[in-house]
């Protein structure tokens, strides 16, 4: 009898608890059924944008569906720094890819809206248009346009979802001209999540930081680096037969400073290649080989983007130049550049000291990328 009674309580707690579930579940707005949607009234001539590629960086590709224009850069812009992105509209794509930190966050782990870490570090947006071999540490999404679509929903970023963010864009007072004017709709509820990401990579396509010290140094040959910066090159480039190979250049090379490869850099100790904690890039391709491969990310303005690594494990460049001096973990994959460096204190800080002249202050404090709604 008493176990019968228990059980009778038992169920009707289960069954409060849906019905408290299902009633705090968010429902989706209805498309607004509106007398004033029309917009055909609103002039729709969008003036094209060229983007000047700096010297020596591979061409930009560009869709062709997606063509650069200032009216969708400057929709993408808002949007990239709209909270409506969000759940509970407290956050935007900017919470974790801030201008003042190179595009990053800060932080190793990025906050999301409910709270919740997410597992990977946030990544900087400098020259995102040139990753033209997979976005994301593990090369996951393939364009601009793919990528935007997921922030919103993953629910450890904005946890929100598009048809709802689409119906607050709908109902507000500035967005269907401003999507009118880029996308010539001609009417409000032709406004989709395609075009509101295809405005997010506009935007993004014209993140381009080729102005730091090291472009003036060793890229236009503008001025002559100091001492300590040229054993950085050379050390960083292999370039001087009498210092050590540092082979950075391997793996950060070209002018981007990423080959925007993957590779397993010797981070962690592991038995076998089965036991990382994250998979990287394996976990895309399913190929073993492909397990603890993350991509090489631009070392553009990384004095700006601690903690490093796709997990925030070093605070400092101190540490990560240790890290690659000491030629890491072996593993059946790590890559044949990653051995004992025997560089000493000297030429380590001449490494930072090349690092720092990555740094472009007049890319995150470019006018055209800060807040526009400020
Ligand atoms: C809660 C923090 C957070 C928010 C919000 C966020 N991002 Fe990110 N972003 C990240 C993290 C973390 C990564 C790396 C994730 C991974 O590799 O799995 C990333 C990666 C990216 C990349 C890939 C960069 C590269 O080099 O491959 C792009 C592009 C990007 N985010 C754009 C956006 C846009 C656009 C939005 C808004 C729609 C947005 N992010 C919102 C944290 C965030
Ligand atoms: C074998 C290829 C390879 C070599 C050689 C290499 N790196 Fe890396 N580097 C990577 C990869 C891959 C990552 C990202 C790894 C991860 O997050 O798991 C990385 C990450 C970094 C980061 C952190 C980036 C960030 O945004 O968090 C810095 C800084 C860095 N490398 C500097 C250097 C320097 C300096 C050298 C030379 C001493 C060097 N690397 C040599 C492949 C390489």
């Amino acid at each position: 009898m008493r176990f019968q009674c228990s059980n009778v309580w038992f169920y009707a707690f289960v069954v409060a608890l849906i019905i408290f579930l299902l009633g705090s579940c968010r429902r989706d707005d209805p498309t607004p059924d509106c007398t004033d949607c029309d917009l055909t009234g609103i002039p729709f001539s969008p003036t094209p944008r060229t983007v000047q590629v700096p010297v020596d960086f591979p061409k930009l590709e560009i869709p062709s569906d997606n063509p650069l224009t200032e009216e969708g850069i400057a929709l993408g812009r808002r949007l990239f720094y709209d909270n409506r992105l969000s759940a509970d509209s407290s956050m935007s794509c900017a919470s974790c890819h801030l201008p003042e930190f190179g595009f990053t966050d800060g932080n190793a782990f990025s906050l999301g809206v409910d709270g919740l870490f997410g597992k990977r570090s946030s990544m900087s947006l400098a020259n995102i248009g040139f990753a033209f071999h997979g976005l994301f540490w593990d090369g996951r999404a393939a364009a601009l346009e793919d990528q935007a679509l997921l922030p919103v929903e993953d629910p450890l970023e904005l946890h929100e979802d598009w048809a709802r963010v689409v119906n607050k864009l709908i109902r507000s007072s500035e967005y269907p001209t401003w999507f009118r004017q880029a996308f010539g709709i001609n009417d409000k509820r032709e406004i989709t999540r395609e075009l509101a990401v295809k405005a997010i990579a506009q935007f993004e396509r014209t993140l381009i930081s080729a102005n730091s010290r090291y472009d003036a140094l060793f890229i236009r040959f503008e001025d002559f680096p100091t001492e300590e910066e040229q054993l950085g090159y050379d050390l960083f480039f292999d370039f001087e037969p009498a210092v050590p190979d540092a082979e950075c250049g391997h793996c950060h090379g070209s002018a981007l400073l990423t080959t925007n490869n993957y590779f397993n850099n010797a981070i962690d100790s592991v038995g076998s290649l089965t036991e990382f904690s994250d998979l990287g890039r394996g976990k895309v391709t399913g190929n073993y080989l492909d397990n603890g491969r993350f991509r090489a990310p631009t070392l553009r303005n990384i004095a700006l983007t601690a903690p490093y690594m796709h997990d925030g494990r070093f605070q400092t460049l101190e540490e990560v130049i240790e890290h690659y001096n000491s030629g890491g973990h072996v593993t059946e994959n790590y890559d044949a550049n990653m051995h004992p460096l025997g560089l000493n204190q000297k030429q380590k800080q001449a490494l930072i000291a090349l690092l720092h002249t990555m740094t472009d202050t007049s890319f995150v404090q470019n006018p055209s990328f800060q807040d526009p709604w400020k």
